[in-house]
C-alpha cells in the first residue's frame, strides 16, 4: 500500500479491528442489559451540540479539553465531552415525555482532548445512567447497583473492584466549620479533586494560593484521609446531612446485596464542578487503572442551565479502563466471533443452491456465511478457518446430486458426508459447546 496516506488514527483516537468486536459487543449488552433490567429507558443525544451548552466557568480541566469548531452557517460547536450537559438539554425540552421519575441511559462517544495515558484517550465510549426527579437517596443505591450489575455480567466482583464513596456537602460543611468560606468552595474541589495525582507539596502551594490557611489546610489533609464513617464524628456533627445520607447509602446498599463493593473514602471529590452531594468513583481493587466509572448528586445542575429544580444523580462509566481491566483477567481474544456454519461449493452451477440453502439457514436463525464464488475444498476450507467457522457445508458436484455435502467440523477437523437434516444437528450439536 502507498504510503500517501497515514496509517494511524489521529493521536488518542481508537479503531476497532473486527477481534475487537467480541469484548466490545460483550461490553455494550453488559451496558444495555444492566440498565434495562434495572427499568432504564434509553435516550440518544447528537455527537455534536452547541459550544454554549458545554461552556463553564468553575476552570474544570474538561473545558478546556473542548474540540470545538464553527459549521459553515458560523455556528460555534462542539464534540461532546460528557452526555450530561446535552441530556440536561433533551429532558428539559421533553419532560412530559419522561416518567416522573426518569431512569434513563444512553451509550456515545465523547471526545476530549486530553494528555493520552493509560485508561485516558482522546475519545471514548461512555455509558450514562441517570435518575431525575428523585431527591432520596434510593436513587444513588439503585444507580450504584445497576453499575455493579453491569460489571457482574462482565464477570468482576467484589474481590475485582470496589466503589469509593463520599460526599461534596459534607465536605463542605466541613470547610465551613473550619472557616474556609463557601464561595471558595467550588474552585477548592477542583483542586482537591488532583491530590491522588500531583505531589503534596504542590496541592498545598495550590490550595494557599487559593486561599487557605496551613492550619485549615492541615485540617482537610485529615479530613481527607477518613476510611471509616465512624471516624466522621470527629469532624462534624452526628446530624449533618451529608453524614447522615452516606449512613442511609451503606444501609440501602445492604438491602440491594451490594455492601460489600461499597466503601467510603472521603478524597472522591469529582472533577466536574456539578457535584452537589454523595460522589463516587468505581477502581479495581489494586488501583492499578484509572477510574472504571464515576458521578454523583448533581441537584443544581438543572437550576443552573434551565432554571427549574430538578434533583438529579448519575454516573459516567467509559469503555477505555474496564477493556484494560478485563485484559488483564480474562485475557484479550485472538480472533473474530465465530459463524457457526459456512457454506462454499465446488462450482458456479452450484452457486444458486448454495445461496438457497445459506439463506433457508439464516432465515431458520442459523448464523452462515456464504462463499461468494466458486472455490475448491482446499481453497475453501482455507478461508473458512481464517473466518472463524466452526462447520462447514460444502457442495461437491456428485454429492449434491444426491441432495448431499461434505460436512466437515472446523474444530475437530472431522469429515463426512451428510444429508440436510445432519447439518442442522450437528449445528445444534456444535452450538451447545462454542456459542
Ligand atoms: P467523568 O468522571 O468525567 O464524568 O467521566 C466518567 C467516566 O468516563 C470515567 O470514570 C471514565 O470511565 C470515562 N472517561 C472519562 N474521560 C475519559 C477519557 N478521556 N478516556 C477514557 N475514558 C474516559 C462524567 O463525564 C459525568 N458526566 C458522569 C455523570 C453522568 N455524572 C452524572 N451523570
Amino acid at each position: 500500500m502507498s504510503s500517501q496516506i497515514d496509517l494511524n488514527p489521529p493521536r488518542g483516537m481508537r479503531d476497532f479491528l473486527p477481534k475487537d468486536w467480541i469484548f466490545r459487543q460483550k461490553l455494550m449488552r453488559a451496558f444495555t442489559d444492566a440498565a434495562e433490567s434495572c427499568g432504564f429507558l434509553r435516550y440518544e443525544t447528537p455527537v455534536v451540540d452547541s459550544y454554549e451548552l458545554f461552556e463553564r466557568k468553575a476552570g474544570e480541566e474538561i473545558s478546556e479539553q473542548l474540540y470545538d469548531f464553527t459549521d459553515k452557517s458560523g455556528r460555534h460547536i462542539a464534540l461532546r465531552a460528557e452526555l450530561t450537559p446535552s441530556m440536561v438539554r433533551l429532558y428539559f425540552g421533553n419532560q412530559n415525555q419522561f416518567p416522573s421519575v426518569a431512569k434513563i441511559y444512553s451509550i456515545g462517544q465523547c471526545f476530549r482532548y486530553e494528555r493520552a495515558t493509560k485508561g485516558r484517550k482522546r475519545e471514548h465510549f461512555q455509558w450514562n445512567i441517570d435518575i431525575l426527579g428523585e431527591r432520596g437517596v434510593s436513587a444513588e443505591a439503585w444507580l450504584l447497583f445497576t453499575a455493579v450489575r453491569a460489571l457482574n455480567i462482565l464477570g468482576l466482583d467484589d474481590n475485582d473492584f470496589k466503589v469509593y464513596v463520599s460526599s461534596r456537602s459534607l465536605l463542605s460543611d466541613y470547610l465551613v466549620s473550619i472557616g474556609v468560606n463557601e464561595e471558595k468552595h467550588a474552585e477548592l474541589m477542583v483542586l482537591i479533586d488532583k491530590k491522588e495525582k500531583i505531589p503534596a507539596e504542590v496541592l498545598r502551594d495550590s490550595l494557599k494560593e487559593a486561599g487557605m490557611n496551613e492550619e485549615q489546610i492541615g485540617q482537610l489533609f485529615r479530613f481527607l484521609e477518613v476510611k471509616e464513617i465512624d471516624q466522621l464524628a470527629a469532624f462534624v456533627p452526628a446530624e449533618n446531612e451529608g453524614l447522615l445520607q452516606l449512613k442511609e447509602l451503606f444501609a440501602k446498599a445492604e438491602a440491594l446485596g451490594i455492601s460489600s463493593y461499597l466503601k467510603l473514602n472521603t478524597s472522591i471529590i469529582r472533577g466536574l464542578s456539578y457535584y452537589t452531594g454523595i460522589v463516587f468513583e468505581a477502581f479495581d481493587v489494586r488501583k492499578e487503572f484509572r477510574a472504571i466509572f464515576g458521578g454523583g448528586r448533581y441537584d443544581h445542575l438543572f437550576l443552573k442551565m434551565a432554571d427549574k429544580d430538578i434533583p438529579a444523580c448519575g454516573l459516567g462509566f467509559g469503555d477505555v479502563v474496564i477493556e484494560e481491566l478485563c485484559a488483564a483477567k480474562f485475557g484479550r481474544p485472538e480472533t473474530y466471533a465465530p459463524v457457526r456454519l459456512m457454506m462454499g461449493y465446488f462450482n458456479e452451477e452450484l452457486q444458486e443452491k448454495a445461496m438457497s440453502l445459506a439463506s433457508d439457514f439464516v432465515r431458520e436463525g442459523i448464523d452462515c456465511d456464504l462463499a461468494l464464488s466458486a472455490q475448491s475444498p482446499k481453497k475453501f476450507f482455507t478461508q473458512a478457518n481464517k473466518r472463524g467457522a466452526l462447520l462447514t457445508a460444502y457442495l461437491a458436484p456428485e454429492e449434491a446430486e444426491k441432495g448431499q455435502f461434505i460436512l466437515k467440523n472446523m474444530i475437530t477437523g472431522e469429515q463426512t458426508v451428510a444429508e440436510l437434516s445432519q447439518i442442522e444437528e450437528a449445528v445444534r450439536q456444535i452450538s451447545a459447546v462454542h456459542v
